[in-house]
């Protein structure tokens, strides 16, 4: 499927959207099985960009329709969860479009209400609409990083037990931002430190600097709560092969790291696809030459950015001679600590079971991707030689 009309020239806009659809339509349905209410905030809604007044292109419309699918889904199966969504939007002729929007709502059973100010003034008042208790996803898409993204505005937030964040950490600026001297102050609310990026190349420090946002978000604990978890996806530019953002997620249960990655994974050729359309889009503007086939037709299901060997390496240096149960919380650790999707792991404990270097003594040899469920617990171990 291509990218809808209104997301051309603002693919990764489509990108975002559907790993929040994905995500939340995931997560809804599981908690929905055991709280009462679930709440979502969304704490930099717009609309933003919006192609039409149906705001069918926002987070606003899709979060909503979200929401209202897994509502209906839950009432089926006997569920009566009480949803309720709050929006939070600075400027104020988006603040208007956002209330109409609202009201033309009304019949979707959604508890809905929208703030209008600046989300780090309006924090105490979120904080008091989603109450002390009870399960909230807060969505935190600034187009910046000043009071939004650091620590000293989040923590609050981050202290709330039973809570889960998307986080937009705007690389491309921050990225920019990080050398000079007069952001010091900020980098250090950001990073927990003054980065040092000294001699690294420009992957080394990507993948420094986002590992320095995720640890940083991980000192802030939550009362009483579990500790904190982190997963990202990358976005890039559209038509350059330049990160433009990281959607950092937070959680404090290890499934939610797992489902999360199956979103992303499950939307990893959605984002392909889309910016192949949109490099050929762009190479017709420059040249005006209609290309013969489509380019979203030769994108392929190949992992880009991941050696399979890595991952081999990565099982050799933690599987022992003892064998060992690996169950889901492992796979959460496993893919927190790599960015690895479950199914780099399942290929290469596969090529390395076919290798005998690996074995899986809960395993059957008609296993053909899934080598290991983690689901059941299965107990692996290295061969020794
Ligand atoms: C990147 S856009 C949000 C896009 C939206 N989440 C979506 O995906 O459709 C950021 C929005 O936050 C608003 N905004 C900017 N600064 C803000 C602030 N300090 N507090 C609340 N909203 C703010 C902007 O007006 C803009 O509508």
């Amino acid at each position: 499927m291509g990218v809808p009309d209104q997301y051309r020239g603002r693919e990764q806009t489509y990108f975002k959207h559907r790993l929040l659809e994905a995500y939340l339509e995931r997560l809804f349905m599981i908690v929905g099985h055991h709280e009462q209410t679930i709440c979502y905030v969304d704490c930099f809604a717009g609309p933003w960009e919006e192609q039409g007044d149906d705001l069918g292109d926002t987070s606003i419309a899709r979060s909503l329709n979200i929401i209202k699918k897994c509502r209906g889904g839950l009432r089926k199966i006997g569920k009566n969860v009480q949803f309720r969504a709050l929006f939070v939007e600075q400027k104020s002729k988006s603040f208007h479009k956002l209330q109409d929007y609202l009201s033309s709502r009304k019949d979707d059973g959604i508890d809905t209400q929208a703030l209008n100010g600046s989300f780090h003034e309006l924090i105490p008042e979120i904080f008091k609409w989603c109450g002390p208790h009870g399960f909230v996803f807060f969505f935190i898409d600034p187009k910046g990083w000043k009071n939004a993204v650091e620590l000293p505005t989040l923590a609050p937030l981050l202290r709330r037990p039973d809570s889960e964040f998307l986080i937009n950490f705007m690389y491309d600026f921050l990225s920019r931002t990080v050398p000079q001297a007069k952001f010091q102050d900020d980098m250090w609310n950001i990073f927990g430190v003054i980065p040092d990026d000294q001699g690294k190349s420009p992957e080394q420090r990507e993948a420094y600097l986002l590992s320095l946002y995720r640890n940083n978000l991980k000192q802030v604990l939550p009362v009483g709560g579990k500790k904190p978890r982190t997963a990202c996806v990358k976005v890039l530019k559209p038509t350059k092969d330049r990160t433009l953002y990281h959607l950092v997620y937070l959680t404090r249960h290890h499934k939610g790291i797992v489902v999360f990655m199956e979103a992303s994974y499950k939307l990893e050729l959605v984002q392909k696809r889309a910016r192949a359309v949109a490099k050929q889009d762009e190479r017709f503007q420059r040249s005006r030459q209609m290309e013969m086939f489509a380019a979203a037709e030769h994108v392929s299901g190949e992992r880009v950015g991941r050696d399979l060997v890595d991952v081999e390496e990565y099982w050799l240096k933690n599987l022992k001679d003892k064998p060992e149960r690996y169950g889901m919380e492992k796979l959460a650790d496993m893919q927190e600590e790599t960015g690895w999707f479950e199914s780099d792991f399942q290929e290469a404990f596969g090529e390395l079971t076919r290798k005998g270097l690996v074995k899986n003594l809960d395993g059957t040899p008609k296993r053909r991707s899934k080598f290991v469920h983690f689901n059941d617990d299965e107990r692996l171990a290295k061969v020794t030689l």
